[in-house]
């Protein structure tokens, strides 16, 4: 028997292959301190955990749930945009609630990209923009995000040609890897631009909520002309440590949420309505945990930013974000230096070039670990650079 040929085009997901490594560095019994995927160590708000388990109870919840989410559920997702934003969205043309938003990020070329339409990527970028594109049959053309223009992609670089074929373009700030921000003239510009050229724009939106030193990151729905070319994927994932419950949406222009719709009523049947409640428990509840876990992931940046700085390797603290993208050392690439770190003190990175060949010379420090086990992190580095 023999996969389809697509599945050969897909490459492993990186954290799959680190995975791998991991066990087999645990099971030589070294004690392994993982910088590496960014999944919350904390745990999700208290008064989330009980709406689930009271809707857990409930049978009602027990049933399919509906394909494009519980009413409720989406007035809060547009509720939340309101007051976050003062973006008004209409909850039943402008909101889909997705199982994650990698689910959706995934899905979102296999409804907008034809096979050779072009999907415009920022590399480094988070892989799943390029996965979904290949399994779409779609050629991914490739934005280099590069220091020197604040890890933006230079649109201006773009040939006509691939302009042409492109049918979307996608964007992630506060960035995964980089950990770039942008304000909100940045997405007026980018907006402005693929009017002009009839391009979907698709921010991914994942790390909004995490910013820090009074920086508040925008909303790519809040530029002028966006709602109708623009859509916007969100979480709860990391703003409210829920990375388990699966639970995201996508919002904006109503032709993609509409496709988007289509697609998934094919696909999945909806998400839990009981995590649906929890849900709506955790954007409307109090707010004081996701304060509380900003002042931590703050505190980690620093202390590994300071570790850093002290090894005479230079990071500006980023303004949002749960990562730090530091260069690595003359004479390693991105996939020596981590495979040196892993080797030489247990330490677990994610190599840049796992986000794409721009990633070159660069690894990703996640700042989910615990505070003492990041602190021994930081003694270790120490350790092998003096
Ligand atoms: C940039 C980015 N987008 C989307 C996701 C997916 O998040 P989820 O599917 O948990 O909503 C992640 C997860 O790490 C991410 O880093």
């Amino acid at each position: 028997m023999r996969a389809a040929r697509r599945i050969e085009k897909l490459p492993p997901y990186l954290f799959a292959e680190i995975d791998r490594k991991v066990s087999e560095a645990r099971s030589r019994g070294v004690d392994i301190i993982s910088f590496g995927v960014g999944d919350p160590d904390l745990p999700s708000p208290p008064h989330v955990i009980e709406a689930l388990q009271e809707a857990a109870a409930d049978p009602v919840t027990h049933r399919y749930p509906s394909y494009i989410g519980m009413p409720e559920f989406r007035a809060s997702i547009a509720g939340w945009y309101e007051r976050r934003f003062g973006v008004t969205l209409d909850p039943d043309t402008e909101v889909q609630p997705l199982v994650g938003s990698k689910e959706g990020i995934f899905h979102l070329p296999v409804a907008f990209v034809d096979p050779g339409d072009v999907a415009l990527i920022p590399d480094p970028g988070y892989p799943v923009y390029e996965t979904g594109t290949i399994l779409a049959h779609g050629e991914a053309v490739l934005m280099p995000l590069l220091p020197e223009n604040s890890f933006k992609p230079d649109l201006d670089a773009l040939s006509e040609e691939v302009l042409s074929k492109a049918k979307v373009l996608w964007l992630n700030y506060p960035s995964n890897p980089t950990a770039a921000c942008v304000d909100k003239s940045y997405f007026d510009e980018v907006v402005a631009f693929c009017r002009s050229h009839d391009l979907l724009l698709a921010h991914d939106a994942a790390y909004t909520e995490i910013t820090y030193d009074g920086y508040v990151a925008p909303s790519v729905l809040e530029a002028e002309g966006a709602r109708d070319v623009a859509v916007e994927f969100h979480s709860l994932s990391k703003t409210y440590n829920m990375t388990g419950w699966r639970i995201g949406w996508v919002a904006g222009a109503p032709v993609a949420i509409e496709a988007i719709k289509r697609l998934k009523t094919n696909i999945d049947s909806g998400i839990f309505d009981a995590v649906q409640r929890a849900g709506i428990a955790a954007i409307d509840g109090p707010q004081d945990h996701l304060a509380e876990c900003v002042d931590r992931y703050r505190h980690r940046r620093d202390l590994l930013c300071d570790g850093l700085k002290s090894m005479g390797v230079v990071v500006d603290p980023p303004k949002g974000s749960i990562y730090l993208w530091a260069p690595v050392p003359e004479g390693h690439t991105s996939e020596s230096y981590t495979t040196f770190l892993l080797e030489e003190c247990g330490i677990v990175v994610a190599p840049g070039t796992g986000y794409g060949p721009s990633g070159e010379g660069f690894i990703r420090f996640s700042l989910t670990l615990a505070d003492d086990r990041l602190e021994e992190g930081v003694e270790r580095l120490r350790r092998i650079s003096s």
